[in-house]
């Protein structure tokens, strides 16, 4: 267990300055624009988790994986789900090797109370012994508590900690806050070298107050166009600049539809790839609608995007005026002060009731976000982040306090 002081181990990436950053990350692969960048640089600096949140695709994940890449440390995740303990987070007693142990030595046991009077003074000898059997030898460290006991440097990614119970959320804010884990049974591990934490979230549900004010917190959102033309140059799809600048153009309309799960990145490269192989040398209506499936992923979200496709590429092309089961244009729940959280399951087949499987859906929902935000999906230049949009998709699920 360390017993040393934080400030004397404080150590960071070595990043110069955003710029750095940027390059940093570009080389191993990421693009990361200035805010992310420098969000990264700060917390390298001031040693403060980051708390990523946004939509599904966005690089979330991936920001974490890039910066274990970077930095040459080694990444320990932890995975959130529904109903998770600490037992998965934090650690646990390792019940069959202590077992184990004490079968083995049954007569060692054996030998140690033969001389007891009584049942009671048996136990009470073997309470005595019991440090023995609580010890780190037999503690079964978790992420978090790996994170803490690290000898080297490490990225600790919580993945996903919307999805776990408000329990291990006051788990994590010990850890968060003075980057130690206590153990009853051991006392308290102190970290040897401050981790680098990325938590994410995809605002399936409200984070606490108190957790978010311990992190850096980042709304990801959908790149700009540029942005995601770079991303897909770098990812060597085989598909020409224009045809995936054309391409990017076209998924950026398909954000605005108002689909179950808008397109992400990864789901434009995994497109500009398929059209690629297929040799596509322009994008019609025809070649984008035989292979939308690549990117939407459920049944009406397709049928809206056929339907979408050929004004997308044609701006002149004939399309139904009213189309069926559309029963709101895209600006209907965007900034009119609508609740952008799981309420928006009634928008959504039906979905009702605050279970599980509704948070999983509603993690799938699309664009917290107006038009002003993402444009008219065609090309034009790179637009600026508007101020504030992270907040406006918190405003209204917020706790009562
Ligand atoms: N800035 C980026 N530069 C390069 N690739 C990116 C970038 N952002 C996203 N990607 C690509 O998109 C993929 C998906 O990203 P990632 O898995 O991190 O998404 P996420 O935000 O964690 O989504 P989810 O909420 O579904 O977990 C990555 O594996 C990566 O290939
Ligand atoms: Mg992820």
């Amino acid at each position: 267990m360390s017993a040393r002081p934080l400030d004397a181990v404080r150590d960071h990436a070595g990043f110069a300055d955003v710029a750095d950053v940027i390059d940093q990350f570009a080389e191993h692969g990421y693009l990361a624009d200035e805010r992310l960048a420098t969000t990264v640089f700060l917390q390298a600096h001031l040693e403060k988790p980051i708390l990523l949140e946004g939509p599904a695709g966005v690089g979330k994940t991936q920001l974490a994986k890039s910066l274990a890449e970077v930095t040459g440390r080694r990444l320990l995740r932890l995975q959130c789900y529904e109903g998770q303990d600490e037992t998965t987070a934090l650690y646990e007693w390792d019940y069959g090797k202590q077992l184990l142990y004490t079968q083995l030595m049954r007569e060692k046991v054996g030998a140690l109370v033969a001389d007891a009077p009584d049942l009671a003074s048996a136990v009470d000898t073997l309470a005595g012994e019991e440090s023995v059997f609580f010890s780190e030898r037999f503690l079964a460290a978790r992420p978090l508590l790996e994170a803490i006991r690290s000898e080297e440097p490490v990225i600790l990614l919580v993945d996903e900690v919307d999805r776990a119970d408000e329990a291990l959320e006051a788990v994590l804010l010990e850890l968060l806050a003075e980057y130690q884990v206590s153990v009853p049974e051991l006392g308290t591990f102190r970290a040897r070298h401050t981790p680098y934490v990325i938590l994410t979230s995809n605002n399936t549900r409200d984070l606490s107050a108190a957790l978010k004010r311990r992190c850096l917190h980042l709304f990801l959102d959908y790149p700009d166009a540029e942005r995601e033309l770079d991303i897909i140059r770098s990812k060597r799809t085989g598909l020409s600049d224009e045809l995936a600048r054309q391409l990017v153009g076209v998924v950026r309309g398909l954000r605005e539809l108002d689909l179950r799960k808008a397109p992400s990145i990864s789901e434009t490269v995994d497109w500009a790839r398929t059209l690629a192989v297929l040799g596509a040398e322009e994008l019609t209506a025809e070649t984008l609608s035989a292979t939308a499936n690549v990117v939407v992923k459920y049944e009406r979200d397709l049928r809206r995007a056929l339907e979408a496709l050929p004004r997308m590429v044609d701006p002149n092309a004939v399309v139904p005026d009213h189309l069926p089961d559309h029963g709101h244009g895209h600006g209907h729940g965007h900034g009119h002060g609508h609740d952008h959280g799981l309420d928006h399951g009634h928008h959504h087949d039906g979905a009702d009731g605050a279970d599980g499987a509704e948070v999983r859906r509603a993690k799938d929902l699309p664009g917290r976000h107006d038009e002003a935000y993402y444009g008219t999906g065609t090309m034009g230049p790179a637009r600026p982040v508007p101020a504030g949009q992270g907040a406006r998709s918190f405003g209204s699920r917020r706790r009562p306090f």
